[in-house]
């Protein structure tokens, strides 16, 4: 059970800075002979507080906690993107060190990718929509750094964050599907998601918010103030209407421009046409903020 409270493991430990995949086995080798429970938290760094909120709760629920640091070159399908993403290595340690973690791995590219990786996921429509139609690619390549980060590790448990909604279905089914091929990591592993935290503004906490100018960051709170304003239209509108409505709102103000917003079933993310579709529903957007522009991602659930 995610819920589960465990006596951390190395409270009083400095934290270690690992780069070697080898070096990493080794210390994993050394809490699973101890009989120690493992919680990993993958990251691509330039951490906040949505990253906080994940490490807690793996000091809280595990043994050991290894957090990885690693901007994953193979799911940007954009080289200005990878490029541009924030390098706070530093900085992440030391939130890392005080939110009690034990372990840091902060491989190189070439540690993590001595060859190129040619292995190919496909659970579509999980990784076909939304995401998956505007960023080709991106899947497979979170896949396959999660899925070697899990064989490495073979934690009891992973955290994500759920801004990253998608990401989550496709590495539920990606881990299902290793368990149905037998692997014995990944029918141990339990992944927990973690609730969206958000500034005061109500933006979604992310990394790409240190991208954002300060007009840009006036008006992208719209984004959840209209999310939340559609949970009570739709208490009284179709899904489609509920849909329009968002994408109207949200068009209407100047600097954003929405680039989906889908109403999902909640596991399958496949569209819904009605409130009656599906038990769990979800509204998945991503907008366009400014001139830049910097492309943000929320989501929120109706039911
Ligand atoms: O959510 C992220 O930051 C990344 O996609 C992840 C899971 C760390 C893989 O690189």
């Amino acid at each position: 059970m995610c819920g589960a409270i465990a006596t951390s493991y190395m409270k009083r430990k400095k934290m270690e800075i690992i780069n070697s995949v080898k070096e990493l086995k080794a210390k994993v080798s050394a809490l699973r002979s101890d009989n120690k429970t493992i919680g990993l938290v993958p990251t691509m760094g330039a951490l906040h507080a949505g990253h906080a909120s994940l490490v807690k709760r793996s000091v809280r629920e595990n043994h050991a906690t290894i957090v990885s640091v690693f901007v994953n070159p193979t799911q940007f399908n954009d080289k200005n993107d990878l490029e541009a993403y924030p390098r706070t290595l530093f900085a992440d340690c030391n939130l890392l060190q005080r939110l009690g973690a034990d372990f840091v791995f902060a491989p190189s590219v070439e540690e993590i990718y001595p060859e190129p990786d040619t292995r190919t996921f496909s659970y579509p429509p999980t990784d076909t929509v939304m995401e998956g139609a505007f960023r080709p690619g991106h899947f497979n390549g979170v896949c396959q750094i999660v899925s070697k980060l899990f064989m490495f590790v073979e934690p009891d448990r992973a955290y994500f964050g759920e801004k990253d909604f998608q990401q989550i279905a496709v590495i539920r089914a990606m881990v299902a599907d290793y368990t149905s091929q037998g692997a014995t990591w990944a029918k141990r592993l339990e992944i927990c998601p973690c609730p969206i935290v958000r500034e005061e503004s109500g933006l979604a906490l992310s990394s790409r918010n240190t991208l954002l100018s300060i007009n840009e960051k006036a008006i992208a709170p719209n984004i959840y103030r209209v999310l939340k304003e559609s949970v009570d239209f739709s208490k009284t509108h179709t899904v489609e209407e509920t849909q329009q409505m968002v994408v109207n709102q949200l068009n209407g103000i100047e600097g954003l421009e929405v680039q989906y917003y889908n109403i999902v079933n909640a596991i399958t993310l496949e569209n819904v046409t009605s409130w009656d579709d599906a038990d769990h529903i979800q509204g998945c957007i991503t907008v366009f903020c400014g001139a830049t522009p910097i492309r943000l991602i929320d989501n929120i659930n109706y039911k």
